[in-house]
């Protein structure tokens, strides 16, 4: 088996000191690492000792005062499966999220078309800072993992968050990125997100809390392991996925149509959206203009069944019996006793069970907490970033596949 070919992009903080550690520890496993060491960081930590670490040569910033050899920041970046940055500055953050090329690290970070792994280190009062939340959120936005900072005292003595995550962690994520970059290539995913919405009348709409951020976590796992990835999503202000096809839909009937058209030569079907049961019988031509003070009643017919249909589809042969089809539940108690009967019910292979009533899980929150069902078994997680339920998400459909 190939080496996993590392980039460490070290930047300027009392952290860099670590990344010596990194470095060894990565070696160790197995992996080859390269450095690239900012102006900044080498003020922390000698190119010396991370050349002599890693076996090769340091490259350094292209406009770097010093005679040396000219780095090809594409050559860097065409040769690394993982871009791995620790400790990443609020700094560097920010540069990344500009998509500035101003130093060879962020002209890297711009052509590199792999996994990018993020260990932040500053002051607890940078890492809380408006503006690093949300170029923090851009870049999770756009795919790249970040190795959250550990709470506690950091070197000009505050406390709180913003302390480099563990060396142990950052080499696990940074070598999981690598091993699991081509774990689904060639696969073809289609992920359903986000509300749907009904039009009452060119105004109004029945829809619901949907913030499409699950769905759009699945799309970016699944994108990151290397997988073609469709993105149906209704209405949603996220912005799309790094690499990712999205088709924006609004109603069911549009998001069924737009799943069938996607679905040839799928592997793997989620439907993660919060899809409307009905809508109304009919959409008004004009604003509707009940009487004020008194209540009226909408004509609700139901909305075709998605992943039900899909289900049927696949039983009748119309798509291959190895397509996974996944479906969501979200349920107020009792979540996984409802789970299950939904399961069964839609015939789907596996199930995520959301109790939206639990803190920091279901609608709009960045977190959330699930039980993934299947006919064999479950498994209960405990409160996770989205994104680490998609990642076990994914794992868990490997499993599936490969047991049937
Ligand atoms: O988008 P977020 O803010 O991140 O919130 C995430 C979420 C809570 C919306 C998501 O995790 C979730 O639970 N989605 C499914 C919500 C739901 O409404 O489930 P349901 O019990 O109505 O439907 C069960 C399954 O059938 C779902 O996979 C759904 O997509 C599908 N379905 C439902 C109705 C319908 N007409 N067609 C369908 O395909």
């Amino acid at each position: 088996m190939k080496a996993p070919r590392i980039l460490l992009g070290v930047s300027g903080g009392i952290a860099a000191y670590k990344a010596a550690e990194i470095v060894r520890s990565l070696v160790k496993e197995g992996a080859d690492v390269r450095v690239v060491l900012t102006s900044r960081g080498a003020e922390f930590i000698t190119p010396l000792t991370l050349a002599t670490l890693s076996g090769h040569a340091v490259a350094r910033d292209e406009f770097h005062e010093e005679p040396s050899p000219v780095i090809d920041h594409i050559e860097l970046a065409q040769w690394a499966d993982v871009l791995v940055v620790a400790p990443a500055t609020a700094n560097v953050l920010a540069r990344f999220a500009q998509g500035e090329g101003s130093d060879l690290l962020s002209t890297i970070h711009l052509a590199f078309k792999g996994s990018v792994v993020l260990a932040p280190a500053m002051n607890p009062k940078m890492w809380d800072h408006a503006r690093t939340r949300a170029n923090v959120a851009c870049l999770e936005q756009a795919g790249e993992i970040i190795v959250s900072p550990e709470s506690g005292f950091v070197a000009c003595g505050d406390e709180g968050a913003g302390r480099l995550a563990a060396t142990e962690t950052i080499v696990r994520e940074t070598l999981l990125a690598a091993a699991l970059s081509d774990a689904m290539a060639g696969k073809k995913v289609v992920v359903s997100a986000g509300p749907t919405w009904e039009a009452v009348d060119p105004v109004r709409y029945v829809g619901n809390r949907s913030s499409g951020k699950m769905g759009y976590a699945v799309a970016r796992a699944a994108r990151a392991r290397g997988a073609e990835v469709i993105l149906v999503s209704g209405p949603s202000g996220l912005a799309s996925p790094w690499g990712v096809e999205r088709i924006v839909v609004e109603s069911a009937v549009e998001m069924r149509d737009a799943i069938f058209s996607s679905a040839a030569g799928a592997s793997l079907i989620v439907m993660a959206a919060a899809v409307a049961d009905h809508r109304p019988r009919e959409r008004a031509p004009a604003k509707l203009k009940p009487d004020k003070g008194k209540g009226y009643s909408l004509d609700m017919v139901p909305n075709p069944d998605i992943l039900k249909e899909l289900c049927a589809a696949r039983e009748r042969g119309d798509l291959p019996t190895e397509l996974t089809l996944v479906g969501f539940a979200a349920e107020t108690g009792d979540a996984v006793r409802k789970g299950e009967a939904k399961r069964e019910h839609k015939g789907c292979d596996l199930l995520v069970a959301n109790d939206v009533g639990a803190a920091g899980a279901g609608f709009g929150s960045d977190t959330n907490v699930v039980t993934i069902i299947s006919a064999t078994g479950r498994d209960d997680l405990p409160l996770m970033s989205k994104l680490e339920v998609a990642n076990r998400l994914l794992d868990a459909v490997d499993v599936w596949c490969r047991a049937r």
